[in-house]
């Protein structure tokens, strides 16, 4: 059967819904996912189902999308989540057991078992949405932790659908797996997609470790990038998809004269001095107290630094509601306060901290702005800021300082400087010397970063997908303008 609509399914929508003063109002969403799907869907007059991001059964959440819809170029379907539904399912499993532990930080978890009630209610629930919403014809493209449990439940209500799953955080090996009180029902579950997608090859092999020891009759066929798996009553595949960015729209924006004149007008207020940039959202696997530790190192190691560099860090706030996310706040802004106060001079503040999310133009404007990218996550499912860096680096000048344990230096690693997130030693040599490389020496690493992400972007990875999940690419889902394509 021809697939005809694409079909995403994710926790969190591209627009979602905050109160501001009072009143609601649609903002884009935030993090990688976002970002990374959201071109992929504009103006393909598909679906995408997600969660609003509010549980406030009084507001009319269609009303309050709608026009975010027409202008993207397909519709947008809500699954509303109670409070304890938001409780138990995203914060709690999704953001208490899978994020850590996914992440390696197993310490972090907190095994409720109500958590994974929850999560299967909710799972079962967004399920009925698909149902509703899609038609045999659909090709149904689940997101993310927050849905494993997808293709179980439509297969469960016997609800025949083609079905790919991408994982966009790291999957980890079966010793940290295995810590999962549900990992049986959870790798189980995964086997029911038709295609399962992560970052690296790393996590494919270390999914498939845990599903030989955990389902022991899985017989693996094929070694390419796409294994196919036959589990005795049916088969699935596994492939490793590294995400990528639109890099035409990022290098794009970046060269706009407004925005170079915004890039210069931040070089000008820190007084052309290099500027170290670090921008994620405020989350304990970015590894942000490591890196301002390493500032702080590397102004004591090289004090000839001082007064010379700026470091920025662009804190985008995530996930406030969890504990350890507002103990991390504290413990950043107790430092950020503790290095400024350690090395300031009058005209001189070493760190720059801005813990809010920045309009996308601002953001390319950091971005051009700045000399070095320091991304330093403890772990990390891909990190797109990374490639954003690059592609909004047009004079090719700038040096990308990149964690060993991120997605992205499986494909990154010949031309960006790779550092050990918890060797603050490491990191302030590896910055004492990248601030010290001669032109040429930084545009030939970052000509040859941007050609790798140029190629391998956002539409070569959705197409690298598709064809593995139902032998299509991207072209086969005509571009229909927005406000004039047809509501199912
Ligand atoms: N980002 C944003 N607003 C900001 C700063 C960053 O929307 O003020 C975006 C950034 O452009 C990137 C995403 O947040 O696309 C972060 O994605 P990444 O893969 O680096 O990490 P994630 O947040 O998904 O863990
Ligand atoms: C990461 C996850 C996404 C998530 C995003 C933002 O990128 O992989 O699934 O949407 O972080 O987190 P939030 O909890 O705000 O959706």
């Amino acid at each position: 059967m021809e697939s005809k609509r694409l079909v995403v399914v994710s926790n969190r929508l591209p627009a979602t819904l905050k109160k501001e003063d009072g009143e609601w109002t649609v903002k884009a969403g935030a993090g990688g996912l976002v970002t990374a799907m959201a071109p992929v869907l504009k103006n393909r007059g598909g679906v995408w189902i997600g969660w609003s991001g509010s549980s406030d059964p009084t507001i009319d959440v269609d009303a309050l999308l709608s026009d975010f819809s027409d202008e993207a170029g397909y519709d947008l379907h809500t699954v509303p989540l109670t409070k304890e539904e938001v409780d138990g399912y995203y914060l709690g499993f999704s953001n208490e057991i899978i994020w850590p532990l996914f992440h390696d930080l197993q310490t972090r978890c907190k095994f409720d078992p109500q958590y994974w009630r929850t999560y299967l209610d909710v799972n079962f629930k967004f399920a009925e949405m698909v149902a509703r919403k899609t038609t045999p014809d659909d090709y149904v493209w689940i997101q993310d932790y927050h849905l494993m449990h997808q293709a179980f439940f439509l297969k469960s209500m016997g609800v025949k659908r083609k079905t790919g799953f991408f994982l966009h955080i790291p999957f980890p090996p079966p010793d940290i797996f295995m810590k999962l009180p549900w990992r049986w029902k959870l790798i189980q579950a995964l086997t029911e997609f038709d295609l399962v997608g992560f970052q690296t090859l790393q996590d494919r092999e270390n999914f498939a470790e845990c599903l030989r020891r955990l389902m022991p009759e899985a017989q693996f066929e094929g070694d390419g990038g796409v294994v196919t798996v036959d589990m005795g009553n049916h088969q699935f595949r596994l492939g490793a998809f590294p995400i990528s960015i639109d890099f035409n729209q990022f290098s794009e924006i970046a060269k706009r004269p407004e925005v170079a004149e915004k890039a210069f007008s931040i070089k000008e207020a820190l007084r052309h001095r290099k500027i170290i940039l670090g921008v994620d959202r405020l989350d304990y696997t970015k590894g942000i107290p490591e890196r301002i530790r390493s500032i702080q190192t590397m102004l004591r190691r090289y004090p000839d630094l001082k007064g010379r560099v700026n470091f920025v860090q662009i804190a985008v706030p995530s996930r406030e509601e969890v504990d350890d996310y507002k103990e991390l706040r504290t413990e950043i802004e107790q430092l950020v306060g503790r290095v400024n106060g350690e090395f300031s001079f009058p005209g001189w503040v070493p760190v720059h901290y801005h813990y809010k999310s920045f309009p996308h133009d601002e953001l390319v404007a950091y971005y051009s702005a700045a000399d070095i990218a320091l991304i330093t996550p403890l772990r990390d499912g891909m990190n797109l800021v990374a490639k954003e860096y690059c592609a909004c680096n047009v004079t090719e000048d700038g040096v990308l300082v990149l964690s060993e344990f991120a997605g992205a230096a499986a494909q990154l690693q010949g031309e960006a400087y790779l550092v050990n997130p918890y060797d603050m030693e490491g990191i302030a040599k590896a910055l004492h010397r990248a601030i010290h490389w001669e032109k040429d020496q930084r545009s030939a690493h970052m000509s040859k970063l941007r050609d790798q992400i140029r190629k391998n972007n956002i539409y070569w990875w959705v197409d690298s997908f598709l064809q593995a999940g139902i032998s299509k690419s991207l072209g086969d889902f005509p571009e229909v303008a927005a406000m004039k394509y047809e509501r199912g």
